[in-house]
């Protein structure tokens, strides 16, 4: 999974750190591409999944637009190349400060949550002599199937305008001059495995277009959002999602005004496999029936096994001994510090690394210093080559 020629590099490097494989993520781009260029569509990355600068410079190279949270992040994506007319600029509390910059720049749209947030963009908008492109975000009522922190688009989650309320939504974009209702967006979730919750989005999304029609409202476009998820338990054998069954699940349901345009969000799905957290086994400790193996990573390094009991995948990458079961724990003083309880590894010893895979998406980004720890480095392929 990670090839040998980059093992021995990784002997010299102090741990844990991330390694992000621009090999893989280059051809899992390029099937991105491939199959959303069939029916036209437009793909932007959603920049919170993984901000690593080689990660983003790759993604923007390809040609992909930005999906972002913070004026940090369209700040970010456009120095690194990514242009205004290209990014999406999402999030249910946009600071002032934030849309100013935003509006600068000129973005795609501004993907709004709320009427008073519309209001702002407006306003704000007025004073720069502009019209801001908006897309509203619905929450579409269509259940993701997904862990409950990771579900969006049900009623009674946060996100988006339910549709009581198009009636109001309606009314208020008709009456300021300063935003231009340019689209709808969605999105319904994350670590979405089951296909038919994005065909029954489709379907829903026709009839929510249908009320824009009659209410007088033309689209240029419709966002999807992201949310296709990986598969964590055979990342070897599911290296590269399965976007040509993805892109052609919502074609199949879609129904399209002619000239309007298809936009996706995706995060995990390009780059949740091109990244590993390695670390190095530094005690082992036999309990009364476990055996622990205490390595250099802790939950604040990686969280989403503390946080959404996810299951990453865990090898070996310097013992091939024979298999014994451990619990594989990190150093923070907290019980939720697990990575892997009862996983068969080849028999470790201290000093042995090991790496945590599918390891690229919502990893690295949601690291934090707690015990005063330190953020962790990344390195990439490219790096390791030269
Ligand atoms: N668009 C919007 C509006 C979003 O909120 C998200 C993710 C995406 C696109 C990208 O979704 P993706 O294609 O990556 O599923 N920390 C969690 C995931 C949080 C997802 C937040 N929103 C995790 O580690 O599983």
């Amino acid at each position: 999974m990670i090839q040998p020629k980059y093992i021995n590099h990784f002997k010299a490097l102090e741990t844990p750190f991330y390694f992000y494989d621009l090999e893989l993520l280059r051809e899992t781009l390029q099937a991105v591409k491939a199959e959303s260029s069939k029916y036209g569509y437009h793909v932007h990355y959603a920049l919170k999944a993984n901000n690593d600068e080689a990660v983003v410079k790759t993604i923007a190279n390809a040609g992909f637009g930005a999906d972002c949270v913070s004026g940090n992040e369209v700040k970010y994506v456009n120095d690194i190349g990514i242009p205004g007319k290209m990014i999406a600029f999402a999030g249910v509390g946009k600071t002032d400060k934030e849309i100013k910059e935003a509006l600068e720049i000129g973005i795609f749209s501004f993907n709004c949550e709320s009427i008073p947030e519309i209001e702002a963009i407006n306003e704000l908008a007025g004073e720069f002599g502009k019209v801001a492109p908006v897309a509203i975000r619905i929450n579409p009522n269509v259940d993701a199937k997904t862990h409950k922190y990771i579900t969006t688009g049900l009623s009674d989650n946060k996100f988006g305008i339910n549709h009581w309320d198009f009636d109001k939504v309606g009314r208020a974009l008709k009456s300021l001059p300063n935003i231009k209702l340019t689209g709808i967006h969605f999105h319904v979730g994350s670590q979405i495995t089951d296909i038919s919750v994005f065909e029954k989005l489709s379907l829903k999304v026709n009839k929510i277009q249908d009320w824009f029609s009659n209410n007088g409202f033309e689209l240029e476009h419709i966002n999807l959002g992201g949310g296709l998820g990986i598969d964590y338990k055979n990342p070897q054998e599911n290296m590269i999602p399965d976007f040509s069954r993805y892109f052609k699940a919502v074609h199949d349901n879609i129904i399209l005004k002619p000239n309007q345009q298809l936009h996706f969000e995706l995060g995990r799905s390009l780059v949740a496999q091109c990244g590993h957290l390695v670390t190095k086994v530094i005690f082992l400790k036999k309990g009364v029936e476990k055996q622990f193996l205490i390595v250099d990573a802790g939950m604040n390094d990686l969280i989403r096994p503390s946080l959404y009991q996810a299951l990453h995948e865990i090898s070996s990458l310097t013992s091939n001994k024979q298999e014994e079961k451990y619990d594989v724990v990190g150093p923070i003083c907290e019980s939720a510090d697990v990575f892997r309880k009862d996983i068969m590894l080849p028999a470790v010893d201290r000093g042995d690394l090991i790496a945590i895979h599918s390891a690229g998406a919502y990893c690295q980004v949601m690291a934090s210093t707690y015990n005063m720890r330190n953020l962790i480095k990344s390195f990439n392929s490219d790096e390791l080559s030269r």
